[in-house]
């Protein structure tokens, strides 16, 4: 098996938590460096990934190195154009984490590179990984659900922007809220589930209402708190979002909230077919209701770990040559369906696509 040389830019969350660990697993890969603006978190990450060999503060020193042949982009959303852009046009292949970036015209931007530059270009939308959506579009290809016709999915949880006034919550960093971080999962998920779904309507509405006042806002939880600045930072993004979208396969209508006062968390998704229908727990497992036997089934198989999955199929693509499910050519679609939902929601009115 072929080693490839690998550099880590960004070294917060999903690099401690997904990246990192499922990069020491591979016995494929090496990690030459490790790069964040902040020296001291990836002095930390070597500290806790001793495959680390390098920590830098500037990723063009990787880019120049010509051992290295992918670099993985996990830094805040708007970052994620330029890093990889410079990486593609270093001669690197990329794998950047959802969402792609924060519009639909610089992703297309960013597949028109990749392809330009001959390079893999994969996106982390690793759910298309998780064991159950991989079962559920078997299911579907396979023609158990009969026809699905609606699409349900909940994202709502109590109180819990992350952290307020920084990037997760700046428009020009992030390129939205609840919609794009956690709808990106929900939604590219469906349109894999669903099958080359075309789009042709949207319509959608959102709101920014828990944190009008950010020095007063309560919460319950807040996670990416060390990214917060509520004394001089920027709350301009969706909190709560809904919306309705039209296919030619399916509709498909949804809710989300990283806030609301409402104490109750749902994270779930229902399929609804004429013949049976599923709902499945986000991240977890899911159950299949026959609307011939009245029974309902509930799923118990293993779980691997979606994000080894999705990097080990990352360096398969390398090697091969052959763009995977993650390639960047398969999401454009539903990074597609974010810009066009943040539209509605500004004009107040359907968009035809
Ligand atoms: N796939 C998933 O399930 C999942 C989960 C969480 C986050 N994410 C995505 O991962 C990305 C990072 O999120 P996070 O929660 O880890 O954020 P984070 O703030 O914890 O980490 C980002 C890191 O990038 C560093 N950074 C920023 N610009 C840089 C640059 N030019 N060069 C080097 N380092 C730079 C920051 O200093 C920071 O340490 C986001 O795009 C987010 O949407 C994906």
């Amino acid at each position: 098996m072929k080693t490839t040389v690998v550099a880590v830019v960004g070294c917060g969350r999903i690099a401690n938590n997904a990246h990192f660990p499922a990069l020491t697993k591979l016995d494929n890969v090496r990690i030459k460096y490790a790069c964040d603006l902040i020296l001291e978190k990836a002095v930390a990450a070597k500290e806790k990934f001793p495959k680390i060999e390098e920590v830098i503060t500037d990723y063009k020193v990787a880019l120049a190195d010509p051992e290295v042949e992918a670099v993985f982009v996990l830094t805040p959303n708007f970052a994620h154009y330029t890093v990889t852009m410079d990486a593609l046009r270093a001669g690197k292949h990329v794998m950047c984490e959802k969402p792609v970036t924060v519009s639909y015209e610089l992703s297309c931007e960013m597949a028109a590179e990749a392809d330009k530059q001959g390079k893999i270009l994969n996106i982390g939308v690793c759910n298309r990984y998780h064991k159950s959506v991989e079962l559920l579009e078997e299911l579907n290809r396979q023609g158990e659900f009969g026809k699905i016709y609606h699409i349900y999915c909940s994202f709502r949880a109590f109180r819990s922007i992350p952290g307020l006034g920084g990037a997760f919550t700046d428009k020009a960093q992030s390129g939205g809220g609840a919609l794009i971080d956690w709808g990106v999962h929900f939604l590219d998920l469906i349109l894999y589930i669903l099958g080359d779904a075309k789009l042709k309507n949207v319509t959608c509405d959102a709101y920014s209402e828990m944190a009008k006042d950010m020095k007063s806002y309560k919460y319950k939880s807040m996670w990416a708190e060390d990214t917060k600045d509520i004394e001089n930072g920027v709350n301009d993004v969706d909190d709560f979002i809904t919306g309705y979208i039209r296919t030619d396969k399916a509709s498909i209508s949804f809710n989300g909230a990283w806030a609301q006062n409402l104490d109750k968390g749902e994270m779930f998704i229902d399929f609804l077919g004429d013949k049976k229908g599923a709902r499945l727990t986000y991240g977890g497992q899911f159950e299949v209701t026959d609307g011939e036997t009245l029974e309902t089934t509930k799923t118990e198989h293993e779980i691997p770990n979606m994000y080894l999955c999705e990097d080990a199929d990352f360096f398969n693509s390398i090697e091969s040559g052959v763009k995977n499910k993650n390639n960047i050519d398969n999401i454009l679609e539903s990074m597609k369906l974010l810009d066009y939902l943040y539209k509605s929601a500004e004009i107040g009115k359907e968009i035809q696509l």
